[in-house]
């Protein structure tokens, strides 16, 4: 897995391991044998290390942590890189990640192809770059780039690590031959003084300085992950030790890190990301179903999520007509585009020359004429089936037949809405996450008559645009908030039965959402809670009242509409489960009123408050939700687990370090899980989200573990 050659003096060692040339034992043993050839042959006076295919090694194999370590280990190689008398240069394209970086900072000299990334992503696995990477990154940049990069796990790109002295020189053109020339400068230099292991840290009589500041820091931005803690003591013993001991600590707190839940769980989260870009439907796949060419777009519906849609797809460089039938509306639309992209031109997101030239791409217009010839349209009006088939009619006219006619919404029937089109094939849902330029979910919705062809051009197109785009069949709530929804309810019923809202939150925060359930309600505000729950009523003949304790057979609470009846809708209007007095309005703080409302409440209804534990809190918000997730599988809504995970890691911020619902449910036990939602049901017998999913309760008596059923999905049905 790495090709031996020599080109004059030099000898090329081109690791061939596609398609990111990870650090497999292969790689690992054929860089040793490679060396040690180089070191023995008298004609080779220098060795240039490089990458086949697309990248330079991206990392050591991921896979390979769940099996038995096997020498040579990177740190050994490396080692007998630095030690060689031959000046030895990493060239380097693509992407260097993790233990590749490593392998370019244990060589002498590091040149780079203009267009390369380098940086240490191992925080992401829940680890830490575990050969010598946290010892030899500070002796390069310093202390604040190290901890930065390392903690934040961000990519770098190769102009930028030239300033950071991590890359001597950035090439265009044959990165393997500008190598092998730069190679050929540096014959007959000593490489001792290139040899990392003796330099000193610079700044590193500020070590104590630098790393509190990091540790205040990555505990405020990564509450309740590991590993960026132990990257900021990894690379603090830069310093402190000696560079042997570094390396020994480094390798103890890999080991620690790497056998922890967390790292299993972030390392299951990155493989699913990538499985579910492998997605399934009725007749296709990502396989065999090609993506249409996406060349031009056109969003209806210059709103808040219209805007939103706007600007992902004008970040991506695609033109994007922006639709709305009323001046003032599109004018406004227009304007939250620019703030938006000046925004993220502020934070860095993208580049001035980027939002520049997204923002030349926006075609504001107020006629539906002008769509004729564009290759996918995206509805974002608000959610009413009349008016979106309406649109979609009108679309169906206007545009050329290839088109894909997308229907950005929550939860209608994507079928419903085809029905007004000669195109249903064409017509499928497209669910973005408020808000849409931030959340990088894209729920993905199939109809009956939805055509793989179009699914794999709604596939690609998230892909394009920056989201994780998850595929889904279309049913009432689809994946997301068909599952997301007893998560709120359950909160209300809890503090209906004794619970406060603030413990509620506390909870759930302490467990790992950035946000407990009711300052998020909060911040959308209480009144569109409550108008979705009283159309739901309507459907029922019912209209709700502080008496209503059941809608359509299922468990009712009143709670949210008193507060809006007060007065009370959310952050917008200074109070809801919260009052925001201070901070300039931002800040919740604990309120008596809502104590009172609440205590009245359950007087009227004869309720007796009673305390709810932290375990009981955990249990009736998340583990319906996870029966409600058994259930989408059983019904082939989402095709496996890894679906939901990432719906919730990216639409949800559920915590990585958890996995997600269905992977947390599996370290919980199925049998424990399945034992508590059946004890819930026969406590609250009229929620039907306590009803047991049989595929769930199936599992558990057979005693099959997820992960087992997650390897052949279907068969045990
Ligand atoms: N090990 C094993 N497999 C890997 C891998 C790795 N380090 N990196 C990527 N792959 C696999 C992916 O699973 C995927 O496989 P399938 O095609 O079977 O799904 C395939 O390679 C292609 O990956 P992507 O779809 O992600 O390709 P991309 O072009 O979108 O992205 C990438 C390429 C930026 C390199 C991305 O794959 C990535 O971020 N990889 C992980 C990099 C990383 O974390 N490196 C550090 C590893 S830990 C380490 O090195 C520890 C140490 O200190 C020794």
């Amino acid at each position: 897995m790495v090709d031996y050659s020599v080109n004059g003096s030099v000898a090329l060692l081109l690791v061939n391991n596609p398609p990111v040339n990870a650090l497999s034992h292969a790689v690992r043993k054929g860089l040793a044998d490679g060396m040690l050839k180089a070191e023995k042959d008298r004609n080779v006076k220098a060795i240039v290390i490089a990458g086949k295919g697309r990248t330079f090694p991206a990392g050591a194999d991921i896979r390979e942590f769940s099996r038995p370590k096997r020498e040579p280990w990177l740190t050994s190689v490396g080692n007998n890189i630095e030690s060689s008398r031959k000046p030895v240069v990493a060239a380097i394209h693509g992407t260097c990640l993790g233990g590749g970086l490593e392998v370019a900072l244990f060589c002498h000299y590091r040149v780079a192809l203009k267009s390369a990334k380098v940086g240490f992503p191992e925080v992401a696995l829940g680890i830490l770059p575990g050969a010598a990477g946290t010892q030899r990154l500070p002796r390069v940049t310093g202390l604040p780039i190290a901890f930065d990069m390392i903690t934040s796990g961000r990519h770098v790109s190769a102009d930028q690590a030239k300033k950071y002295g991590i890359i001597d020189e950035v090439f265009t053109g044959d990165i393997v031959n500008s190598g092998i020339k730069y190679a050929l400068s540096m014959v007959g230099k000593s490489t001792i003084p290139r040899r990392l292991r003796a330099v000193q840290v610079p700044g590193g009589e500020n070590v104590q300085e630098y790393a509190d500041a990091a540790m205040a820091q990555v505990k405020k931005k990564y509450k309740g992950y590991q590993a960026p803690v132990y990257c900021v003591r990894a690379i603090k013993a830069s310093v402190e030790k000696p560079y042997d001991l570094g390396v020994k600590n480094e390798e103890t707190l890999f080991k620690v890190l790497g056998q922890s839940g967390q790292a299993r769980a972030q390392q299951y989260a990155f493989f699913a990301e990538r499985l579910v870009g492998k997605w399934q439907m009725p007749g296709g796949n990502s396989e065999t179903a090609k993506p249409l060419p996406v060349r031009s777009t056109a969003v209806i519906g210059a709103g808040t999520m219209g805007s939103g849609i706007a600007v992902c797809i004008l970040s991506a460089g695609l033109p994007c007509y922006l639709v709305e039938q009323n001046e003032k509306f599109l004018n406004n639309g227009v304007k939250t585009i620019k703030a938006l992209m000046e925004g993220s031109v502020k934070l860095g997101k993208i580049s001035v020359e980027v939002g520049q030239r997204a923002a030349s791409l926006l075609k504001p217009t107020m006629s539906y004429d002008d769509l004729t010839g564009v290759d996918l349209v995206i509805e974002a009006v608000y959610e009413n089936l009349d008016l979106k088939k309406e649109i979609f009619a009108k679309l169906d006219k206007i545009c050329k037949p290839s088109t894909i006619l997308c229907s950005n919404t929550s939860s209608l029937d994507i079928d419903r809405i085809a029905v007004a089109t000669n195109r249903p094939e064409k017509c499928v849902g497209v669910h973005f996450f408020a808000p849409a330029y931030h959340m990088k979910l894209l729920e993905n919705i199939y109809s009956t008559r939805t055509s793989p062809v179009t699914a794999a051009t709604v596939m690609k197109l998230g892909k394009t645009i920056g989201k994780v785009p998850v595929l889904v069949k279309s049913c009432q709530g689809f994946l997301a908030n068909r599952m997301n929804t007893p998560y709120g309810t359950e909160a209300t019923f809890l503090v209906e039965e004794g619970a406060l809202p603030w413990e509620v939150d506390q909870v759930m925060e302490d467990f790992g959402m950035p946000m407990g359930p009711f300052k998020v309600r909060d911040l959308s505000g209480l009144d569109i809670n409550v108008k979705i729950t009283e159309e739901i009523a309507k459907t029922f003949g019912i209209k709700l009242t502080d008496e209503t304790r059941f809608v359509g057979g299922n468990r009712y609470s009143h709670l949210n509409a008193t507060l809006v009846n007060m007065g009370r809708l959310g952050r917008k209007s200074g109070k809801g489960w919260y009052k925001y007095e201070k901070a300039g309005g931002k800040l919740a703080t604990v309120d008596d009123e809502v104590i009172s409302v609440l205590e009245r409440h359950c007087r009227r209804l004869g309720m007796e408050r009673r305390t709810v534990s932290s375990q009981e809190i955990i249990e009736r918000l998340l583990y319906p939700c996870i029966n409600e997730g058994f259930k989408i599988l059983e019904e082939g809504i989402a095709k496996r687990p890894e679906d939901i995970d990432i719906s919730w890691l990216y639409g949800f911020t559920f915590p990585k370090y958890l996995g997600g619902p269905m992977y947390y449910a599996s370290q919980v036990g199925l049998d424990r899980i399945y034992d508590r939602i059946c004890h819930y049901h026969e406590a609250f017998p009229y929620s039907k989200h306590w009803v047991p999913s049989l595929l769930l309760r199936r599992l558990s008596e057979q005693n099959i573990p997820l992960s087992q059923w997650m390897a052949s999905p279907g068969a045990k049905l």
